[in-house]
């Protein structure tokens, strides 16, 4: 939802900028645009669409200076256009943002009364207009930044550049992440650590309400009592070739293929030395007297949090609740003693899950985040954060992450069922035993890859597609058809199969492809029941299941996909390999922009 990025360098800052708007694209591709200062003349270049147009731009006006801001936006106030791109500037302010200004009508109208107009929609005009207006009452322009943020409510980072002033950026995190980046004699600001990790290893990450006055020579960061605060500088790691394709034609390619690694050291994690144990490092939870789960999460990780429940419920006898947390965080539901509240999401950063933690926050008696960004805020704000362990994911569609969030939280559905007594020890031996042959499974799924093309190929002709789960994998088949619409643009619903009757079995032609994700489980007759119901109505059944599934049950279908044999409850881990394939060999055939789809953004720091 916006990135955004500031250089106090030693060098010429334009391409250093686009080099870490690169970073920040997966924040949002609606326009781009950078500003700079030079000879203590502010001047900025903007445009519509993704960086590469911005990139051009500077081909042919190219921009001076060793000090400068840029911004990647994804549109909130205002379509994309050259006048909505920040950089937004107001005589000797510009100011780059990340976020929402709740009360930027109240502060256009005050503008207004002093006669003071704009040319753009956004809410980020008002910042630079407010902090020019406190300029031209005689305040400095640090003066003037802080007490323009003071006046801003909502969610919001942002970095302001002055005219005249080329060693000198105020920021300010609230509700979205800011980083402030330490180099030799340069200083960095970035939406985060990934923006900056070419620049430098060392960065402080601002707290909630922080705001920072950066020079080459030092940083002064003040909470939100104005008071001087020391924040510690942490030396990151974040190895430069995980934001490469790696030689492949798309992020979401490489992601994809890098899941049986990435699931290996995640649960290597939890499962330290021989595997036979499971630990939580970081901190311990018991679940022997949690009388309820409460899980929380948005679009792929709250589908992560609905396979979960089948585990949590069917292995360790916890009764869960799981929402999506936009709908919770206003729903005012009682949390009740001995309740858990988790929470379930790759950026840390979502807006609405971070508002449903803020809200169980001393009403739950634990707050557990399972996240894969370590510093971010929704893990700073739990009482304890599990790492994924994904590394970056950078393409927009969730692919890695979601199968490492399924595996942790398979780990804890385990570790629960082990203290509240549910498990036997050979049992649980077997399921770890199982959960270590993961990776090499998932790696013999990847191997249907040539085959899921062929097939992908047939349904990139298609206007409509279903898919249909049962039990544990209903969920799945939620994700495949989310995965699906957002990067190919066909419209595709998922039901529970048991639903079918009840309504869609109305939308069933031979124009309709079926996806039916189903393992040769226990539940595996009723799935072929329905399957049956469909082709009798001509339906096209695209049937994904184990050889077992393929003897009894492929008949009479339209295509079939083989996946290996897998214990009963990994299955939702690796029929999710054929669903995210079937996605992006779809969206490959169709041409679409597979690793930055329309209308959407990798982080959604707003509402
Ligand atoms: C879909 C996708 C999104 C995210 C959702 C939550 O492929 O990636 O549905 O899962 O926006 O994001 P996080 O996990 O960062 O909270």
């Amino acid at each position: 939802m916006c990135g955004i990025v500031g250089v106090l360098g030693n060098h010429e800052v334009a391409p250093i900028l686009v080099e870490a708007l690169k970073r920040l694209e997966y924040r949002g591709y609606d326009s781009a645009g950078i500003a700079t200062v030079n000879d203590s003349t502010l001047d900025r270049r903007r445009a519509v669409g993704k960086l590469v147009n911005l990139s051009d731009l500077l081909v042919h006006e190219p921009l001076r200076g060793k000090s400068g801001i840029g911004h990647t936006r994804w549109a909130t106030h205002g379509a994309p256009s050259i006048t909505n791109a920040h950089p937004h500037q107001a005589g000797p302010v510009a100011v780059v943002h990340n976020g929402i200004v709740e009360n930027f009508r109240e502060l256009r109208a005050e503008l207004a009364e002093k006669g003071i107009s704009f040319v753009t929609e956004t809410d980020t005009e008002t910042i630079a207009l407010v902090a020019q207006s406190h300029m031209q009452s005689g305040l400095q322009p640090i003066d003037a930044a802080l007490k323009t943020i003071a006046q801003l409510e909502g969610a919001f980072a942002l970095a302001f550049l002055f005219e005249g002033e080329e060693d000198l950026i105020v920021a300010a995190r609230k509700g979205s992440p800011l980083a402030i980046g330490h180099g030799e004699g340069e200083m960095f600001v970035g939406s985060d650590a990934i923006a900056l990790s070419p620049l430098t290893d060392r960065v402080t990450y601002l707290e909630e309400g922080d705001s920072a006055v950066v020079t080459r020579a030092s940083v002064t960061i003040r909470n939100e009592l104005g008071e001087v605060v020391q924040r510690e500088c942490k030396t990151i790691n974040i190895d430069q070739t995980q934001v490469d394709k790696g030689g492949h034609k798309h992020f979401m390619a490489k992601e994809i293929a890098e899941q049986p690694t990435v699931l290996g050291e995640a649960i290597r994690h939890y499962l330290p030395n021989d595997g036979t144990q499971i630990c939580l490092p970081g901190g311990d939870l018991d679940f022997s007297k949690v009388k309820r789960l409460v899980m929380v999460a948005c679009g792929t990780a709250s589908y992560a949090c609905l396979t979960a429940k089948y585990w949590f419920e069917q292995i360790a006898g916890i009764p869960v609740e799981v929402d999506v947390a936009s709908e919770f965080r206003y729903r005012e539901p009682p949390i009740t003693e001995g309740t858990v509240a988790l929470f379930v999401s790759q950026s840390g950063e979502t807006a609405d899950t971070l508002a449903a933690l803020r809200y169980c926050s001393g009403k739950a008696d634990r707050i557990v985040s399972v996240i894969n960004v370590p510093e971010s805020s929704i893990a700073r704000e739990s009482d304890l954060a599990l790492p994924i362990l994904a590394g970056a994911e950078i393409g927009v569609a969730s692919t890695k992450a979601f199968t490492c969030q399924l595996s942790v939280l398979l780990i804890l559905a385990l570790k629960a069922a082990q203290d509240r007594g549910q498990l036997g020890a050979e049992e649980l031996n077997q399921h770890l035993c199982d959960l270590r042959a993961l990776p090499g499974l998932i790696n013999q799924a990847i191997g249907s890859e040539s085959k899921i093309s062929q097939v992908a190929a047939k349904l990139a002709e298609t206007r409509d597609i279903l898919f249909l789960g049962r039990g544990r994998m209903f969920p799945l088949a939620l994700e495949g058809a989310l995965k699906l619409k957002e990067i190919s643009y066909i419209h595709a619903e998922a039901y529970a199969s048991g639903e079918l009757k009840h309504g869609p079995i109305a939308l069933i032609d031979q124009h309709v492809p079926v996806v039916v994700l189903a393992p040769h489980d226990e539940l595996y007759d009723k799935s072929i029941s329905n399957m049956q119901e469909v082709m009798a109505r001509a339906g096209k059944v695209l049937l994904i299941t184990d050889a077992k599934g393929l003897k009894d049950g492929a008949e009479g279908t339209w295509d079939t996909i083989q996946m290996p044999q897998v214990s009963d409850i990994l299955s939702p881990i690796l029929y999710a390999i054929p669903a995210q394939l079937l996605a992006y060999h779809t969206a490959v055939a169709k041409g679409t922009d597979v690793d930055q789809p329309r209308n959407l953004a990798k982080s959604v720091t707003v509402e």
